[in-house]
Order: C-alpha cells, then sequence, then structure tokens
C-alpha cells in the first residue's frame, strides 16, 4: 500500500487544521513505508467545475459514441478518475462547512462518482470499481458550532456522507478523524493542540506496522 492520493479540500491553505492532521498522517505513512509516493490534487487551487447537461451526456455514453464537446466535457473527470484508480489508498482532509461537505469536495466525488467507472450494476447487484480499498478522511469543524442549535441535532453531515460515497464506489475501509481545530492560533497539530494524534498512530500501526527506532533512523539516513 505504497501509492497514496491526497485529497486537500480546506482553502484555508496555510492554517488549515484538517490539512494539518493529513500532513500528520503523511509523516507517519512515511516513516513506516519507506517507498511512498504521494499524488495532491489541491481542491483549493483549481476551482472544480460543476458536472452540466454535456457531461451527464458523456457520463452515460461510451467513449467512442460521446461527441466531441462531451469528450472535452468528460476530460476532467477521465483526469480525477486516472488519479484515483493509480492510489491503493486515499486521503481526504476537509473543514465542515455549513455542517456538510465542503462544495469543492462535493464537486470532486460529482467528477468521480461515474457509471461504468467508478461503479457499475450488474444483473441488479451494485459492484463498486474504485481501486483503493483504504481511506483516511480527517475533518476539522468549529466545537462553537456543536449541538448550537438544537441539542441532539446531529451537527455533521459530511462525515456519513463521505463514509457513504466512498463505499458506494468501492472503498469499504474508510476511517474518519474529526478534530474541532482550537481557539487559539498559536496552537499546533504537532505541539500540545491535538488529540487525534494517538488515534491516527494507532490507525497507521493497525495498517502500516508499528514505528521502530530503526526505521526512524533509515528514513533520516535517506534525507
Ligand atoms: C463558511 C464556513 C462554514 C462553517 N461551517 C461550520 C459548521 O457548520 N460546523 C462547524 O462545526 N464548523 C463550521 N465552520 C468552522 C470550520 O469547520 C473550522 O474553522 C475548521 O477548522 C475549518 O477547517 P480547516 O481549519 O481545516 O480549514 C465553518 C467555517 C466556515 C469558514
Amino acid at each position: 500500500m505504497d501509492r497514496i492520493l491526497r485529497i486537500d479540500a480546506s482553502p484555508e491553505r496555510n492554517s488549515s487544521w484538517a490539512r494539518s492532521m493529513g500532513d500528520y498522517l503523511i509523516k507517519g505513512l512515511e516513516v513506516r513505508s519507506p517507498r511512498l509516493s504521494i499524488s495532491n490534487r489541491d481542491l483549493s487551487q483549481i476551482l472544480m467545475p460543476h458536472i452540466d447537461e454535456t457531461t451527464i451526456a458523456g457520463f452515460r455514453r461510451s467513449p467512442v459514441t460521446m461527441s466531441p464537446r462531451e469528450r472535452q466535457a468528460t476530460s476532467l473527470s477521465d483526469l480525477l478518475i486516472s488519479e484515483l484508480q493509480s492510489a491503493e489508498v486515499l486521503l481526504i482532509t476537509a473543514s465542515l462547512y455549513n455542517f456538510g461537505t465542503p462544495s469543492s469536495l462535493k464537486a470532486w466525488f460529482d467528477q468521480i462518482v461515474r457509471v461504468s467507472r467508478t461503479f457499475d450494476t450488474r444483473e441488479g447487484v451494485h459492484m463498486g470499481l474504485a481501486k483503493p480499498k483504504l481511506a483516511f478522511v480527517c475533518i476539522s469543524y468549529d466545537e462553537a458550532m456543536v449541538g448550537c442549535l438544537r441539542q441532539g441535532t446531529p451537527p455533521d453531515f459530511m462525515r456519513g456522507h463521505i463514509q457513504y460515497l466512498l463505499d458506494f464506489i468501492g472503498v469499504p475501509h474508510v476511517f474518519v478523524i474529526g478534530e474541532p481545530a482550537p481557539n487559539k492560533a498559536s496552537e499546533s497539530f504537532e505541539g500540545d493542540g491535538s488529540k487525534a494524534r494517538d488515534q491516527i498512530d494507532t490507525l497507521l500501526d493497525r495498517f502500516f506496522g508499528i514505528v521502530t527506532a530503526s526505521s526512524l533512523t533509515s528514513l533520516a539516513d535517506q534525507k
């Protein structure tokens, strides 16, 4: 499990807590899996287009019968799906916006959830076709907003949404690490600011092996 696709959704590139969680996870992977190769898709860097009528028409056709306009309208989806299908592990970092999935990440899912490519129905049976079978999802939110409207109202519609979508395309093992961002800008994820670090360490030990002193030394030697 050496090929990672990392998707970052927070627009706050320099202060994002979810991105810090992702950075910590990647560092933990690097010491456990020295041959790691990481591809990045930063959703703050491009305005992810909404799928439109032509894109959807193209999604419904095979590539040979597509018009030039449909081929053009589905080319980004082709690229994003090829990034996904080249990965063994998916890492998503995202901020909770208005109690749900940020629109850039939803737009990414709209591009990659595609019939015959990442899911299909054969003889009435649903099949997920995504190559990665393991995903880590780092979610950051604001503790002050939890339960602020009504006690008992679920404040996070993103967690279940992402888990369901990944399961739908055939990523069965999805681990969500959620943590409120600290109020103080001075707190750092690698300082005392985070409780999620232990959770990340435990997950990485489980899937990629326990870090030993010798693995840390060999990583330092490579740098
Ligand atoms: C437009 C916007 C909407 C937000 N909506 C919510 C929300 O519904 N619930 C919540 O807990 N936090 C909400 N927040 C706070 C962010 O989730 C929080 O600041 C988080 O740390 C942002 O993630 P990041 O630090 O990775 O960018 C919102 C922030 C913004 C800018």
